[in-house]
């Protein structure tokens, strides 16, 4: 047998097209909360203290969105799925491998809102059966109806249970167990497999809160569940000044990660980015982190002349890494020249495709200080940035 290189993988098949959702874009790359379903579903495990590894399954004509959808997650080539879930899955079980991981989680990536507590359970139930799932006890009384809608029976729910994803299970058995069924696609879940060969499944408790999107009214239900995750509502601060340089060699100025023309240059080790500087520094102060100076030393040799996209990206992921979302960003320029004005729609775009949020949720602004202090006699710039994030209340 293979050594197994990890210890657990998660899979998750985001393959499908999405036809109930009935939107031209797919469900699992909807937006949600400024970023895609995908992106929510692939950081709740990328995030988790138990997973070593997180492999995507897409679909063909999916390449461009899926890019997009997760850029900036560390995420090896994703997986082409096949025309059910089930060949989707199988698909991508076959490309694990290389990696032959002792465990595998397999889930929906239509399922954004899986949180840190199921997925230790079902990690924690293999360590004694072969296969476990997230599931709930039905809760309501079941009906079997006829077809016009007319009760027949009250069905016991004693023992009935709802199956969600993640499903975990031992790798090798539920390799073999697909390799197996490739012919027979009946199965309705990756459990029912393992059911049919006679490996014992757990159930351990999933979470009402994670559902599958199918229809479009899903993502608002998914919406208002994150917003309400997401409660811990921090705000943050940040200031920054930069010296101009008379430079006659110089032609343009880089502002909120934009070059626009000018005759003077700011001093600074890195890019002298003024607007990004208070906005990376806002972020830090919002979780409490630090600040740019401690993440990116100037004494430290790689940062000369960095383009501080890089430091802005790497606060944002930190945000990330929390659980947590940026949900505004309010910055405000202090100069008598360059005028922003002109600039300020590809510096809002810029500032949001780094940090992958809507524009409406970035907001430039700029002011001269009536020709008094530094700024007023343009000496030097400075920048100042409230951010808001949204941390989610219990891990
Ligand atoms: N899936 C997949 N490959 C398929 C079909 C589905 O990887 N050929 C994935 C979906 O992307 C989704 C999960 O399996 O994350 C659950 O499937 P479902 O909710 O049925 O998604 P879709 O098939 O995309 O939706 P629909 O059935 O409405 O078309
Ligand atoms: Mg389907």
């Amino acid at each position: 047998m293979t050594q197994a290189k990890i210890k657990t993988a998660a899979l998750i098949v985001a393959a499908g097209k999405g036809e109930r959702f009935g939107d031209s874009v797919p469900k699992q790359y909807a937006r949600l909360h400024g970023r895609s379903v995908l992106y929510w579903t692939v950081s709740n495990f990328l995030n988790h203290p138990d997973i070593d590894t997180v492999q995507v399954v897409i679909h063909p004509d999916h390449t461009d969105m899926y890019q997009r959808a997760v850029s900036g997650l560390p995420l090896p080539r994703p997986v082409i799925g096949g025309g059910s879930r089930q060949e989707s899955v199988r698909k991508g079980l076959e490309n694990l491998t290389e990696l032959s991981p002792g465990y595998v989680l397999i889930h929906d990536g239509a399922r954004p809102l899986v949180d840190e507590l199921t997925i230790s359970r079902v990690c924690k139930a293999l360590q004694s059966n072969e296969a476990a799932i997230a599931a709930l006890p039905l809760t309501d009384t079941i009906k079997r109806a006829d077809k016009g809608g007319l009760v027949e029976e009250t069905v016991p729910r004693d023992g009935l249970w709802r199956a969600q994803t993640p499903q975990g299970f031992h790798y090798t058995s539920i390799l073999n167990g697909h390799q197996d069924n490739a012919k027979n696609d009946m199965m309705t879940d990756d459990a029912a497999i393992c059911e049919q060969a006679g490996i014992n499944v757990e159930l351990v408790m999933g979470n009402t809160e994670n559902i599958k999107i199918t229809h479009k009214e899903d993502i608002l239900m998914a919406e208002r569940l994150m917003m309400a995750r997401l409660g811990d509502i921090r705000t943050g601060f940040g200031f920054d000044v930069h010296a101009f340089d008379a430079d006659t060699q110089t032609q343009s100025i880089r502002l909120c990660g934009v070059d626009i023309p000018f005759s003077q240059k700011l001093k600074g080790h890195s890019d002298a980015d003024v607007g990004l500087h208070a906005i990376t520094d806002a972020i830090f102060g919002g979780i409490g982190n630090g600040d740019i100076g401690s993440h990116f030393p100037p004494s430290d040799a790689q940062w000369k002349g960095a383009d501080s996209a890089v430091f802005l990206e790497h606060a944002a992921n930190a945000v990330s890494e929390l659980g947590g979302m940026i949900a505004h960003v309010d910055l405000t320029l202090v100069c008598e020249a360059p005028k922003i004005g002109p600039h300020r729609a590809a510096m809002v775009s810029r500032v949001s495709d780094i940090l992958g949020l809507e524009p409406g949720r970035v907001s430039i602004k700029a002011t001269t200080s009536e020709k008094l202090g530094f700024t007023g006699r343009s000496e030097g710039m400075a920048a100042q940035a409230v951010v808001t994030l949204r941390l989610p209340l219990h891990k």
